[in-house]
């Protein structure tokens, strides 16, 4: 398959794996870049931009195809280090960048100077619109299904997309609710230039996450996901669990005065005890509905490979078939 993406950013095949706080170390964005798709490491994880640079290299030792990292801007109490993860990124030759969560205009002249891509995720199409103004170079069009931050506009992908290509010039992927060649076939249909996978790259072998994680995967539904901090105006899609019905309660009878320290128990410091020692009651973790469609745990390889064929046998044969051909 060949797409704008896989132009712009020289992969095999039209699939990125979205930046996940504490799933997007090394072994997991080696693996998706070692299948030909575009690995992404996720830069606030690390901690540090020391760290950073040492996951770069150590991604760098697991596949010699282009990775690229997560920079997400999110409220924050006290602000991370962006310009020494800038520095890091920089320093460390990496070619391609996914930044979300809020407008990176003031990085970009940095991040082109270097001669980096950036591909900006968005959930809206004016949000679309301004990442294509200020010079991103890609979106990712993160729909209401996703995992994550879905805005505040819940507009799905079935007619996002189609949104999105009505107004953008520069190439898009399709984000949330993606799970395998019907979803690729289908975003392609949209408009869209490929896609981009979050929660579906968690139940692969190498993610580098407790087994009980994956397991809560495969057992769930797409029922079983939940918006949480909508009072709060940072709605996360997020895996039901004893936490998250307790936050969902704050949220009822707190109101409108709901603060974010009401809910810390719930959401600080949460992903490394789920995602590391495997307390899947520990707190709020995001995932999205298309959890309802991950019934196994293969191999990145074989999960990026039989998406890209499945997607071919769609649009080759079963729709071919259907104009008779
Ligand atoms: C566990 C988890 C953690 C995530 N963390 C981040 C993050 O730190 N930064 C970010 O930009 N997106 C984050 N995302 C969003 C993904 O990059 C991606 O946009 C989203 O998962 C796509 O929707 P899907 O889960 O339906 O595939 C996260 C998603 C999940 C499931």
């Amino acid at each position: 398959m060949r797409t704008r993406i896989t132009e712009l950013f020289e992969i095999e095949h039209p699939i990125i794996q979205g930046g996940m706080h504490y799933v997007g170390f090394a072994e997991m964005a080696g693996a998706v870049s070692a299948a030909g798709g575009l690995g992404i490491i996720t830069g606030l994880t690390q901690g540090s931009p020391e760290n950073l640079a040492k996951e770069i290299r150590r991604c760098r030792e697991m596949t010699n195809r282009p990775f690229g990292v997560n920079l997400t801007f999110l409220p924050a109490v006290t602000p991370p280090d962006y310009p020494g993860y800038i520095k890091a990124i920089i320093d460390n030759g990496i070619k391609i960048v996914e930044t979300a969560g809020n407008n990176p205009q003031k990085w970009l002249p940095a991040l082109k100077d270097a001669g980096i891509k950036v591909i900006h995720k968005c959930t809206s199409v004016r949000h679309s619109l301004k990442a294509e103004s200020i010079g991103c170079d890609a979106v990712s069009v993160d729909g209401f299904e996703c995992g994550g931050h879905p805005g505040e506009d819940d507009v799905p992908n079935f007619i996002l997309l189609p949104r999105a290509a009505e107004e953008l010039k520069i190439p898009f992927v399709a984000s949330g609710g993606m799970a395998d060649g019907r979803s690729l076939a289908a975003a392609l249909a949209l408009g869209a230039d490929g896609i981009n996978m979050g929660t579906r790259f968690i139940a692969t072998r190498e993610a580098p996450v407790h087994d009980n994680v994956k397991q809560a995967l495969l057992a769930a539904s797409e029922l079983d996901t939940r918006l949480v901090m909508r009072p709060l105006r940072n709605t996360e899609r997020v895996l039901r669990n004893a936490a998250v019905d307790r936050l969902l309660e704050k949220e009822k009878s707190l109101g409108s005065n709901i603060k974010f320290a009401d809910i810390l128990p719930e959401v600080a410091g949460v992903y490394p005890r789920i995602m590391k020692q495997g307390e899947m009651d520990a707190g709020a973790w995001s995932c999205g509905m298309v959890v309802g469609l991950i019934h196994d745990i293969p191999t990145v390889r074989e999960l990026v490979e039989r998406t890209v064929h499945e997607a071919e046998s769609i649009i080759g044969k079963k729709l071919a078939a259907v104009l008779g051909r």
